[in-house]
C-alpha cells in the first residue's frame, strides 16, 4: 500500500496572471516579478505538487510576446503544467505559438487529467471580452464527466470565469448563462469535489448549485468585498497575490489559499516554538 502522502493529491491554480510584454510594467503592479515570485513558491513549497494549472488570464492583453514570457518563466519548474485561458486571452494569438496547448478536438483549450482517483476537468470558458460555454465545450464536458463517474473519478473543475454569484459587480461578467453548465454537471452524475475559478480576483469560498465552490484573487491586484447596495469606490489593493494549492484524499479535499505577495510581517518564530518540525496526522 503506497504511503498516505503518495496517495494524496496535491494540484496548484494560479490564475489572472495578467504577463505584458517584457518591460511593460501597469498600474505600478509588476505582474511579471510577481509570476516570478509564484514559481518560485511553488518549487520552493509544492516541488511536489502533481500538477500545476493556470486558470486564465495568462496575458493582459493577448501579446505575443507576453505569452512568450509566460512559457519561459514557466519553463523552469518540473512541476507538471496546463494552461487555460480567460477573457483577456486570444485563443487565436496563443495557441500556434504555445508551448504544448491543451486542445480538445474542436480546438478549444480545455482537457482532463487523471491523478490519484480525481480527474481534473479544465474547461475553455474564454471569449474575447466575455465568457462562453457554447455546445461544443459543453457537450465535450458531459463525455468526460460521464467517463469519470463510469471511472469512479472524483472530479475538481477549473474554470477561468466565477460561476456562483459573489453579489458583487464583477457578477454582470461573470460566467454567461451558468445554469448551462450547472444543468451538465448534475445531469453527469460524477461526483464533483470543487469547482475553482479565477476572474473576480478576490478570495471566496462557497457553493453554488450544491457544489462546492471557491475563487482565488490571482497575480494582479485583489478587490476589497464590494456588496450589494454599495455605492462609491471599490477598493482595489496590490496585494496579496495568491493562488490555490488544493490537497485531496477523495474523502477529505481542501483548499489553501496561499499568499506569495503580502505586506504582513511576520511575527518573531521565537512566539511559537511549539510551531517548530511540527507532527502531521497519521493516516494509515
Ligand atoms: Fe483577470
Ligand atoms: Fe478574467
Amino acid at each position: 500500500m503506497p504511503r498516505y502522502e503518495d496517495r494524496l493529491l496535491k494540484l496548484v491554480v494560479m490564475s489572472d496572471i495578467h504577463l505584458l510584454p517584457p518591460g511593460r510594467i501597469q498600474r505600478g503592479l509588476d505582474t511579471r516579478a510577481r509570476f516570478e515570485t509564484a514559481m518560485a513558491d511553488l518549487d520552493r513549497c509544492h516541488g511536489d505538487a502533481d500538477l500545476c494549472v493556470f486558470a486564465g488570464d495568462i496575458a493582459d492583453a493577448a501579446e505575443p510576446e507576453a505569452y512568450r514570457l509566460f512559457d519561459a518563466i514557466r519553463a523552469q519548474s518540473a512541476v507538471p503544467q496546463r494552461v487555460m485561458l480567460g477573457n483577456h486571452d486570444d485563443r487565436a494569438v496563443y495557441v500556434p505559438l504555445a508551448r504544448d496547448p491543451m486542445l480538445d478536438p474542436d480546438g478549444f483549450v480545455q482537457g482532463v487529467v487523471d491523478l490519484k482517483g480525481h480527474r481534473i476537468l479544465m474547461l475553455d470558458s474564454s471569449e474575447r471580452g466575455g465568457s462562453r460555454l457554447c455546445d461544443a465545450r459543453l457537450g465535450w464536458a458531459a463525455a468526460r464527466l460521464d467517463e469519470a463517474r463510469t471511472a469512479g473519478l472524483k472530479v475538481i473543475v477549473l474554470l477561468h470565469h466565477n460561476p456562483c454569484a459573489l453579489q458583487m459587480p464583477v457578477d454582470t461578467y461573470r460566467l454567461d448563462q451558468p445554469d448551462r453548465l450547472l444543468s451538465v454537471l448534475r445531469a453527469s452524475g460524477a461526483e464533483i469535489l470543487l469547482v475553482l475559478a479565477g476572474h473576480c480576483h478576490i478570495a471566496t469560498a462557497g457553493s453554488w448549485g450544491g457544489y462546492p465552490c471557491a475563487t482565488i484573487n490571482g497575480n494582479q491586484h485583489r478587490v476589497e468585498p464590494y456588496l450589494r447596495g454599495r455605492t462609491g469606490q471599490q477598493a482595489c489593493y496590490s496585494d496579496p497575490a495568491q493562488f490555490a494549492v488544493v490537497l485531496s484524499d477523495g474523502l477529505n479535499c481542501v483548499l489553501h489559499f496561499h499568499n506569495y505577495v503580502e505586506q504582513s510581517t511576520e511575527m518573531d518564530p521565537a512566539h511559537f516554538p511549539y510551531k517548530w518540525n511540527q507532527r502531521f496526522e497519521e493516516v494509515p
